[in-house]
Order: C-alpha cells, then sequence, then structure tokens
C-alpha cells in the first residue's frame, strides 16, 4: 500500500518536470541574490527607486501596471519617494477620465496606466506569475528547493538573448535562454547604460536586470515585509504557546507520577 502510495506520488511531481522540459526546451534561469530572499529579507529602497526609473524610462513604452496605485511608490517598505515626488511622478502619464470624456494627466491617486499597444502583457503581477517560471508546467519546485522565483525569471530573461533572431508570419522573433520555447516576441529592452543614476550607480546590463525585477517583485507583492513580520510574530506567540501549555500539562499531571504505585 505505502509502495504503491510512495510511487504514485514519486510520479505526479516527476510528470510535469519532464513535461516542462519536453514543452520548453532548455529555458535556462539564473539564481540571483535579492535583498527580500529568506525570512528576514527586506527590499531594497534604492534599488527599487532605480527599478521604478528603469521601468519609466523603458518598459513602461509598452507595459503597463494597470493593478498599482501610484500613491503607492510612497509606502513605507517600497520606494518610498517622498509625497511631492510622487506627485510630480505622476504628471508623467495620461489617464482616460470618464468624467472629462478626455485624458488628463495622472495624479498620485490614479494607478498606472494599462498599456497594450505593442501586445505585451500587464506586468502588475507578473513577478508572482512566473514565480513557478513559466505557464501551466511551472511546478514551483525551483522556488520550493532553490528559492528561486519570479525576480530571477525576469532578470534571467533580460539576460538571456543570444543576438539570434528570426521572422515568422510577419513577426520577429528573438532568441532567449530564459523563455520558455527559446523565441520571444520582446525586441531585446535592455542593453545596458539605458539609464543614468543621479547618484552614479552602476548601470550595466547586469545591474539594471536585478533593479527592475526587484521593482517588479515589489509592484506585485507590495507588502511583503508586513506579512513576513507577521509571520515571525506569530511564530513567536505559537513558540511561547507551545511553552505554556508544555508547563501547564506537567503540572496537571503532577499528582499522578509522583504517587507511589
Ligand atoms: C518594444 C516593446 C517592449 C518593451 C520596451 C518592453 N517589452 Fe516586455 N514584452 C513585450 C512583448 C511584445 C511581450 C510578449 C512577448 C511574447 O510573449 O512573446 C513582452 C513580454 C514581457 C515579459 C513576459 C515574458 C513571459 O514570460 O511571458 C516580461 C517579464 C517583460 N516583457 C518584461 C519587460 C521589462 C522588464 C521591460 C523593461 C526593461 C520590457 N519588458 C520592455 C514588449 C516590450
Amino acid at each position: 500500500m505505502f509502495k504503491k502510495l510512495a510511487l504514485s506520488a514519486a510520479l505526479a511531481l516527476a510528470l510535469p518536470v519532464s513535461g516542462a522540459l519536453a514543452a520548453g526546451g532548455e529555458a535556462h534561469v539564473e539564481d540571483f541574490k535579492f535583498s527580500f530572499e529568506g525570512p528576514f529579507g527586506k527590499y531594497d529602497q534604492n534599488q527599487l527607486q532605480r527599478g521604478l526609473k528603469i521601468y519609466t524610462e523603458v518598459c513602461s513604452a509598452c507595459h503597463g501596471l494597470k493593478f498599482v496605485p501610484i500613491r503607492t511608490l510612497a509606502d513605507p517598505g517600497g520606494p518610498s519617494l517622498p509625497e511631492d515626488q510622487v506627485r510630480a511622478y505622476a504628471t508623467n502619464f495620461e489617464v482616460y477620465d470618464a468624467e472629462l470624456e478626455d485624458f488628463r494627466p495622472a495624479k498620485e491617486t490614479d494607478h498606472f496606466p494599462a498599456n497594450t499597444s505593442a501586445g505585451a502583457p500587464d506586468l502588475s503581477l507578473m513577478a508572482k506569475a512566473r514565480a513557478g517560471f513559466h505557464g501551466p508546467y511551472g511546478t514551483g519546485l525551483n522556488q520550493l528547493f532553490n528559492g528561486m522565483g519570479g525576480p530571477e525569471y525576469i532578470a534571467s530573461l533580460m539576460l538571456g538573448y543570444t543576438g539570434e533572431e528570426k521572422v515568422e508570419a510577419g513577426t520577429t522573433f528573438y532568441e532567449n535562454h530564459a523563455f520558455p520555447g527559446g523565441w520571444i516576441s520582446m525586441a531585446p529592452p535592455l542593453a545596458g547604460e539605458d539609464v543614468e543614476f543621479d547618484d552614479g550607480h552602476p548601470n550595466s546590463l547586469h545591474h539594471e536586470a536585478q533593479d527592475v525585477a526587484a521593482f517588479l517583485m515589489w509592484a506585485a507583492e507590495p507588502k511583503m515585509m508586513a506579512r513576513k513580520q507577521a509571520g515571525f510574530v506569530g511564530v513567536l506567540f505559537l513558540t511561547l504557546l507551545s511553552v505554556l501549555l508544555y508547563l501547564t500539562n506537567k503540572r496537571i499531571w503532577a499528582k499522578v507520577k509522583h504517587q507511589k504505585g
């Protein structure tokens, strides 16, 4: 009985993995050390601000972030921009106002605009959608065993271009090692030195890829730090409760134990 169970469990685990390999060729995702990994990991405010800049100047030309309210850029634990900078930042975008029946500059109370003009998917939740890497074959095993998730995938995607191109049915595809299937219709968005940082932080392709991936992780999970903190407090309480229960238990049975039989 147990053997049978173990066998079917092993099969259930093995099948999706081989399925992913069969479907995706060898999608290669690198492991990066992000500041927000691990039980005490935190977002790096400066990195999020750099990622925001890359998103704004490069990615937002094609992609939207329609689920992210612009005001959250001021939230503690996030990019933590000062309120006046958030207000000024909002005016970078235009949104359609149903009341005015016209476009107007965005305010901090608006969301980032949606943008699907280039056929590009919305990036609000991408870092979580790709947590187990890609599509129906993403099993999450890499995340479980290697702590690798969506941000690693996104950074690897930025770095995975080989320079090869092909045209199929009028669409250009670019070879990319990280993309399952190996060919993506997004032209390499970053080449290195695409944006300048005020503090002179390095802007090589490797740095930019990680900064924008970290920003997209924050966009998808802005409350990660609060969640980790709540989890930690929960574990502390449970530990305390266990100790108290153990002591109570000892006390309740103490009389019985010390009876001379
Ligand atoms: C010129 C337009 C354009 C720009 C600029 C652009 N993208 Fe894309 N992106 C696309 C398109 C089109 C797709 C869909 C590709 C596909 O599915 O073949 C895409 C898909 C993606 C995906 C999803 C890949 C997947 O697993 O399905 C991610 C992640 C992504 N882009 C990140 C970025 C980031 C980060 C930037 C900025 C550094 C960026 N993109 C800039 C057009 C663009």
